[in-house]
């Protein structure tokens, strides 16, 4: 860090410097000289592809005969009762379970036989955060940074940038076994954002547990990223934020998916439904009388 500061030539007068400080400064200087974009590599298309997915665990088969693409430049939303398949589809598609059968890929990149540019590929946040408790925030976001090898200064104002989003000021010094529920998902989440975009996503209920301001921001957030190239596959139980969000939707039961496609597609299959929340309650079980 004083290296940095020193080769940009920012004045070190004091003897005891605030690290918090010193990144302050760095952030600025970098800002000041717009340091040149790092060019955007394009995502393979589709940048994700499940096929013919089958997962048991025992005698249960939790997803069956499963498939689904997303391209770059889409939201997909996955959407479907408890106990449906989705949060298993997406530990699948991470590379965090094996399938029973069928593949998954990532970029183009097969999980299961080039493992690391897959996951290297992908940025997920799964429906139960949990990460490392006795880093701080801003250790753990570094820490992404280094492992998918970014520059030390880069990595510091996209951090900058996304804390101010996610309204982490705050909380970046805290120990992440201290921070909330929302406030880890805030965190998860500028560990994925401080990579370089495009991004291939896969968000496990991401609204769900934010505040409606968080919740507003990340909205926003994926629309952007979205019309910018990435490729993102959400599930979510609010049929709201799916219909606001998603371009396209697969709707899961007992692990099969038994609707798909656009909002006016899923409408024009279903006559009697007048939204998304009537043709998912007629594809799962009908709509209550
Ligand atoms: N590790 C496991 N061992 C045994 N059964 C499992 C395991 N993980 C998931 N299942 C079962 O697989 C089925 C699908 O679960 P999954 O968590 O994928 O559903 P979901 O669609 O994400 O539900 P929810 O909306 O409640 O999050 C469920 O019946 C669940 O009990
Ligand atoms: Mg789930």
């Amino acid at each position: 860090m004083l290296r940095l500061a020193r080769v940009l030539k920012i004045p070190i007068e004091t003897r005891a410097i605030k690290r918090s400080w010193l990144i302050d400064e760095i952030v600025i200087e970098f800002e000041r000289r717009e340091p040149e974009k790092i060019p955007t590599p394009k995502l393979h298309s589709p940048a994700i592809q499940i096929e013919h997915l089958e997962k048991r665990f025992g005698s249960k088969v939790a997803v069956r005969d499963f498939e689904l693409k997303v391209n770059p430049g889409e939201i997909v939303g996955l959407v479907g009762p408890n106990g449906a398949g989705k949060t298993t589809t997406l530990r699948v598609l991470t590379g965090i379970i094996k399938p029973t059968k069928g593949t998954v890929k990532v970029n183009g990149f097969d999980m299961f036989k080039e493992t690391l540019r897959a996951k290297h590929s992908i940025g997920y946040i799964p429906e139960k955060p949990t990460c490392y408790p006795s880093l701080t925030a801003r250790e753990y976001v570094m820490f992404m940074a280094r492992i998918y090898d970014l520059p030390t200064e880069i990595a510091l104002v996209r951090m900058r940038y996304f804390v101010d989003v996610f309204q982490l000021d705050e909380f970046l010094d805290s120990y992440i076994g201290t921070l909330s529920k929302g406030n880890l998902q805030r965190v998860l989440l500028v560990g994925i954002f401080v990579r370089n975009p495009p991004y291939v996503l896969a968000l496990d209920e991401p609204i769900y547990g934010l505040d409606p301001r968080g919740a507003w921001n990340l909205k926003a957030l994926l629309k952007r990223l979205r019309d910018e190239g990435s490729a993102i596959l959400i599930s979510t139980h609010i049929l709201e934020v799916a219909s606001e969000l998603c371009n396209r939707f697969v709707i899961m039961n007992e692990g099969e998916a038994v609707g798909r496609g656009t909002l006016d597609t899923l409408l024009s299959n279903h006559k009697n439904a007048r939204n998304l929340e009537e043709v998912f309650l007629g594809l799962t079980g009908g709509i209550p009388q």
